[in-house]
C-alpha cells in the first residue's frame, strides 16, 4: 500500500509492503535521476542482518553509528557530517537511513544541515520508527539538557516501511511500536473490541494513514500535530527518570501508562465520563500493554519533569480527549494532576 503525505513540492509516499526496501533503487532513479551517490546512514548491528541488502543502485557508501539513542548527539552528527563530505556527496545526492528512531532522526538531521539540505529517503526498521519517526520530517539530536532539543523539519523524499524487516522484530521492541499503534487507535476513535480482528499490516496502516493525514495538514505543528502528543506528556517525564535511575522501559510502554493517566486527567477535569476510560484502558489491555509507573519514583518527581515538557511553555500541558475531541490543554492545576496521578498510582 501506498499512503501519500500531501505536501505540495514536498510531497511523498509511504510505501508499506514486504520487500519494500528492494524498491530504493527504483525510486531513485524516478525521484533523484541526477543523483550519483548516496550514503547510508545505518547501525552496526544492523548492517549484518541477513536481510540488509540495501542496493541503491548508484555509487553508495555506508555510514555505521552504535545503536540506539546515544547516536543522537553532536559528536555523532559531526562524525556523519565529515564522512558525508568524504564520500563527497553533492547537493543532488542524497542520504537513505536504515534502522529506528534514533538512526531515521540523526541520517535526516544530517541531510538537513549538510550543502544546507540534501534529500533523505527513510527505510525505518522497528515498528515505532514506521510509525512515528520516519514519517513528518521531524529530524533532530538530543542535548544534554534534554531529547530532541535540536533539530529541524526535514521531509524525506520517500518512506520504505519493509514488513518482511519487522517481522523479525523481539516482541519488547514491537511493544514499543504498539503504544503508538494504541495512541493512534484512540485518537481514531475505534473500540476496543475491533483490535482482535486486525492484522498487524492494518494495524500499521491504520497508525501511519493518521500520521500522515495530520502532518498533511499540518507540518509545522500549529494545531492538529499537537495531538499526536496524546499520551506523551507523562510518557517523556516516565523516560526522563528512567534514564536517570537507569530502569530500562521501552517507549511504548511509557505511551501506553500516560494514555491511561490522561484520560484519568479528562475524568478529573470532567471533559470525559468513566466509561471513556475504561474503553481507554480496554484498548491498552487490548494490545498487551498493561504497564505501571515504576513504585520507586516519586509522583513530585513525575510532576517536576511534565512540567518541563518540551511541548508545554512553563506550565502542564496535556492532549485530552473531551467533549467534542481531543484537544491541547495548557495550564492544568498542579494539584489536579498530583491528586490524580496519586490516585492512578495506588489503583495500579
Ligand atoms: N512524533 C510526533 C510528531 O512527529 O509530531
Amino acid at each position: 500500500m501506498n499512503i501519500p503525505v500531501h505536501l505540495e513540492e514536498r510531497s511523498y509516499e509511504i510505501i508499506i509492503e514486504a520487500g519494500a526496501r528492494r524498491k530504493l533503487s527504483q525510486l531513485i532513479a524516478q525521484l533523484l535521476p541526477e543523483a550519483q551517490a548516496c550514503c547510508i546512514v545505518t547501525s552496526e548491528t544492523l548492517v549484518n542482518e541477513q536481510w540488509f541488502d540495501i542496493d541503491s543502485g548508484i555509487n553508495q557508501y555506508t555510514i555505521t553509528v552504535s545503536d540506539g539513542e546515544e547516536s543522537k548527539s553532536i559528536e555523532v552528527l559531526g562524525q556523519v557530517l565529515e564522512q558525508l563530505a568524504e564520500a563527497k556527496l553533492s547537493r543532488r545526492d542524497l542520504v537513505v537511513s536504515v534502522g529506528g528512531g534514533a538512526i531515521t532522526d540523526l541520517a535526516g538531521f544530517a541531510a538537513a544541515t549538510y550543502l544546507r539540505g540534501i534529500a533523505v529517503i527513510h527505510i525505518p526498521t522497528t515498528l515505532l520508527a514506521q510509525v512515528d519517526a520516519a514519517i513528518g520530517g521531524k529530524v533532530g539530536i538530543n542535548l544534554v539538557a534534554g531529547k530532541n532539543l535540536a533539530g529541524a523539519f526535514h521531509q524525506p523524499r520517500a518512506v520504505l516501511c519493509d514488513v518482511e524487516v519487522t517481522a523479525t522484530l523481539a516482541p519488547e521492541e514491537i511493544r514499543s511500536g504498539l503504544g503508538e499503534v494504541a495512541k493512534c487507535w484512540l485518537l481514531e476513535g475505534k473500540s476496543a473490541s475491533e483490535i482482535v480482528a486486525t492484522s498487524p499490516q492494518d494495524l500499521l496502516e491504520l497508525a501511519v494513514n493518521l500520521k500522515a493525514r495530520i502532518v498533511s495538514d499540518d507540518e509545522r505543528e500549529g494545531g492538529q500535530r499537537a495531538l499526536l502528543n496524546y499520551g506523551h506528556t507523562l510518557a517523556h517525564a516516565i523516560e526522563k527518570l528512567c534514564l536517570a535511575q537507569s530502569t530500562p522501559m521501552r517507549h511504548g510502554e511509557a505511551v501506553a501508562i500516560g494514555l491511561r493517566f490522561a484520560v484519568r486527567l479528562a475524568l478529573a477535569l470532567e471533559r470525559v465520563d468513566s466509561a471513556v476510560v475504561a474503553e481507554t484502558d480496554a484498548v491498552v489491555a487490548g494490545f498487551d500493554l498493561d504497564f505501571a509507573i515504576p513504585r520507586e519514583f516519586r509522583t513530585t518527581d513525575l510532576v517536576q519533569a511534565m512540567s518541563h515538557d518540551k511541548k508545554a511553555h512553563h506550565d502542564l500541558t496535556f492532549v485530552l480527549p473531551g467533549p467534542t475531541g481531543f484537544g491541547v490543554v495548557a495550564g492544568i492545576d498542579r494539584e489536579i494532576v498530583t491528586r490524580v496521578l496519586e490516585e492512578f498510582r495506588n489503583h495500579e
